[in-house]
């Protein structure tokens, strides 16, 4: 088996999972609803009406799972605290939230593995959607208090602070698309989400500054690469409105100082005017970090398509056989341009892939084993994609594999599995996949 894929010896090979997809354990010990719960309980919103409540049950088999995570070889796991776990509804901590992340940071030092921690991936607490959620300005101050709480409890022994995890997904796919939670289809409250989750981003790395603390905190965007379809000027307009729709967007306040003008533009209907970027709300998102975290999935292919009314853009949809189960396009080589990209034109800061991966149809076989061959060669590519970016001297420092389990896929409930660890949700049983088994090959070489 080919297993050193030849990276340097500091580069960082982890697995990634999120609070609200693994923990389960969604009414216990003081947690409080967040805006997945509600969501995932309403008819309709997932697949099969499937909810977080039991999810992989982590709350209860954080040991195992860690255990499992060290001994995939992997020197490196990213996870989220869940703030409802943490804060009460009086915006009190919550010592029993607190004491199971505390005990779950002590498996991962037992086993030395680095934490890298995730502030925020989409489970708001439920009472503050109920007032607008991330549409109202006020929940950046709530968001800097829940954060300062665990950079207080926690800072000394979390060497990397990701604030938020996609501001894409956490404003634009849940306020203006409606496909993730709270399930709003308006652009004014998606805009002000994005402006108020990258303004909230910004005070937070502030507040991290003030404190001393020794380690990294930067931000998780996904991002892609947006080609035109055909070569006409009329198809790379749309290509360069989409980038804006999912690059640009968020790179250009935080790495130029201030949205891009066109895409200004192009929401300005939908926002009315834009008062509710204050004077000073674009220097603060523009702090400086110290990495940036890149979730990679797929490209888009689009065409002008007028028929669209929002950013007159259609999607090309990808050959059948190039497609992963979520019907993404398989396009390893568009990671290494993606992240050329992002050195030249944003930040020579170091990179991290927090997150890339591959949805398939896994099956048990009666031997008990999973032959994803698919998503090993998913993988392989795209780490192989990587490789030859750092070979070139690009800046990036290390790859989360989405994800260590499967796990509750959103809005797909559990029908989509990323794992490279099969998660039986009737027994809670985990079996290591061929990828994990592959994978603990390339993480072990690494670091022999
Ligand atoms: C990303 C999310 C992550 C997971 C993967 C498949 O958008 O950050 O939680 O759902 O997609």
């Amino acid at each position: 088996m080919r297993a050193d894929l030849g990276f340097p010896k500091d580069f960082v090979f982890g697995v990634a999972t999120s609070a609200y997809q693994i923990e389960g354990a969604a009414f216990e010990d003081g947690r409080i609803p967040s805006q997945w719960d509600t969501f995932s309980h309403t008819p309709g919103k997932t697949y099969r009406g499937e909810t977080g409540d039991v999810a992989c049950d982590h709350y209860h088999r954080y040991r195992e799972d860690v255990e499992l995570i060290a001994g995939l070889g992997v020197s490196s796991y990213r996870f989220s605290f869940a703030w409802p776990r943490v804060l009460t509804e009086e915006r009190k901590p919550n010592q029993k939230g607190l004491d199971f992340y505390r005990r779950l940071l002590d498996e991962l030092d037992k086993h030395q593995i680095r934490p890298a921690a995730t502030l925020y991936h989409w489970d708001l607490p439920q009472w503050l959607s109920d007032r607008g959620g991330w549409a109202n300005r006020d929940t950046v101050g709530y968001f800097t208090d829940y954060a300062e709480l665990l950079l207080r409890t926690f800072g000394d022994r979390i060497p990397q602070w990701i604030t938020h995890n996609e501001p894409w997904c956490a404003s634009f796919l849940s306020y203006g698309i409606g496909a993730h939670a709270p399930g709003h289809q308006d652009w004014r409250e998606a805009v002000m989400a994005s402006h108020h989750i990258l303004l909230s981003h910004g005070e937070v790395v502030k507040g991290y500054r003030g404190m001393g603390l020794k380690g990294q905190i930067g931000i998780t965007l996904n991002l892609n690469v947006t080609d035109p379809r055909t070569d006409s000027e009329a198809d790379k307009e749309a290509a360069r409105r989409g980038d804006g729709f999912q690059n640009r967007w968020f790179l250009d306040p935080l790495f130029r100082g201030g949205y891009p003008d066109d895409m200004r533009e192009i929401f300005r209907p939908y926002v009315q005017d834009y008062r509710f970027i204050h004077p000073d709300d674009e220097a603060t998102i523009a702090t400086p970090m110290d990495f940036l975290g890149v979730n990679y999935y797929n490209r888009a292919v689009v065409y002008n398509h007028p028929a669209d009314t929002f950013l007159q853009m259609g999607h090309v949809i990808p050959p059948a056989e190039t497609m992963t189960a979520m019907g993404w396009e398989v396009h390893p080589n568009s990671l290494y341009r993606l992240l050329k990209r992002v050195n030249r034109d944003y930040t020579r800061l170091p990179l991290y892939i927090t997150e890339n991966g591959a949805a398939y149809e896994d099956t048990v076989d009666a031997e008990g084993r999973v032959h994803d061959a698919k998503r090993r060669a998913f993988v392989e590519a795209h780490l192989e994609a990587a490789r030859q970016f750092v070979e070139e001297g690009g800046t990036l420092k290390g790859y989360y594999l989405w994800s260590l389990m499967d796990n509750f896929e959103w809005g797909f409930g559990y029908s989509k599995r990323f794992g490279i660890v099969y998660v039986d949700f009737d027994t809670q049983q985990r079996i290591l996949k061929d990828s994990a088994l592959w994978y603990r090959e390339v993480a072990r070489s690494h670091r022999s």
